[in-house]
């Protein structure tokens, strides 16, 4: 296997790359540095990096020579931005992936795996969230993402490419911006932790989530460029939190008592989620994931080393 990662320089794509090379399987990144940086990524002989935009053909096409598997991780990634600016968000997160699309056909890779996420489901109807639920995408960026499933499943029925789709639902682990409007609740109540502040809650802290460590993602990305499977898989732990139980396991992890601030809930918030993960059990039947409190303790460790640096 020789794998291109774009959008590698990332919080998703560098945990990615490092466990493809753990793998000994040798890495390219594509990246044009928007939001990842040089500094998240390994020093390693098997690691080349190219600086490059998914929206120039001729840089995507550069990129795939002699490659055998695409990880596709770059994006736009914030859903404000995609509402704010629905054509600029559209150019990367369906230009460009049409872009790697053509060029994964083109160059006969034979496998790509990419980021789909569960912002497509939009405001579930019915939990828990399976694949076949109904995409009701409430945003330009969900919107993007569904399309780009849509793309993937003609692709493989009507040119024959391998092709394969993620969704992601709750991400959090080192690496991840707390400033980024992406960031997750995870990354922003702990910098509120470190900075001794009180968490602000939306509502009453009873809406649930499906929170899943990025290194399992990783390992996610690495074993369905190894997979056969197509469509689109949920990837997710199947297990559900509510804010104030997060807040619970955090503040003991942190060993710190926190104070919760609750505000009005926001227009459009989600109240709860709940993933059904059968299609990923079969991609990993060993589901050993990272359990919230482990996941949590090492978060917390790495922040603290990044602070004192
Ligand atoms: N983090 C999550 O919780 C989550 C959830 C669902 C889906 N996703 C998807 O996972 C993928 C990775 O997300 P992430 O959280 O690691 O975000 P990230 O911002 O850390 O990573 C995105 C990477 O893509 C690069 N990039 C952006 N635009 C590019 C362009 N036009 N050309 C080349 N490179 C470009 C950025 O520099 C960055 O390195 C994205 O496709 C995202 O939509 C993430």
């Amino acid at each position: 296997m020789h794998v291109l990662v774009t959008g590698g320089a990332g919080f998703i794509g560098s945990h990615s790359v490092e466990k493809l090379l753990e793998a000994n399987i040798p890495v390219r990144i594509l990246d044009n540095f928007t939001s990842g940086t040089r500094d998240n990524l390994p020093n390693n002989s098997q690691l080349e990096i190219q600086e490059g935009d998914i929206r120039d053909e001729v840089a995507v096409h550069s990129a795939m020579k002699d490659i055998t598997h695409v990880l596709h991780l770059a994006a736009q990634v914030s859903v404000q931005a995609s509402v704010e600016n629905p054509p600029e968000s559209c150019s990367t997160n369906i230009g460009g992936f049409v872009n790697v699309l053509q060029a994964s056909r083109a160059n006969d890779v034979q496998r790509m795996v990419y980021a789909s996420s569960a912002a497509v489901y939009g405001r579930p109807v019915q939990l828990p969230l399976s694949e076949k639920a109904m995409a009701q995408p409430c945003s330009p960026y969900g919107l993007e993402k569904y399309v780009n499933d849509q793309y993937a499943i003609l692709f493989a029925k009507e040119f024959g490419v391998s092709l394969f789709g993620l969704r992601y639902f709750n991400v959090y682990g080192p690496r991840q911006d707390p400033q980024s409007p992406y960031a997750g609740v995870i990354s922003k109540f702990i910098s509120m932790i470190e900075q001794r502040q009180p968490l602000a809650v939306f509502g009453d802290g009873s809406q649930t989530r499906d929170f899943i460590f990025v290194k399992d993602i990783a390992k996610a990305n690495v074993q369905a460029l190894q997979s056969d499977m197509g469509g689109v898989c949920n990837v997710a732990t199947g297990k559900i939190h509510s804010l104030l139980q997060l807040i619970d396991i955090l503040s003991r992890c942190a060993n710190q008592s926190v104070e919760v601030v609750h505000q009005t809930v926001r227009e459009g918030d989600i109240p709860f989620s709940e993933t059904e993960i059968t299609r990923l059990q079969a991609l990993m039947p060993t589901n050993d994931f990272t359990d919230l409190s482990s996941g949590l303790t090492a978060l917390l460790q790495y922040t603290s080393q990044t602070v004192k640096k």
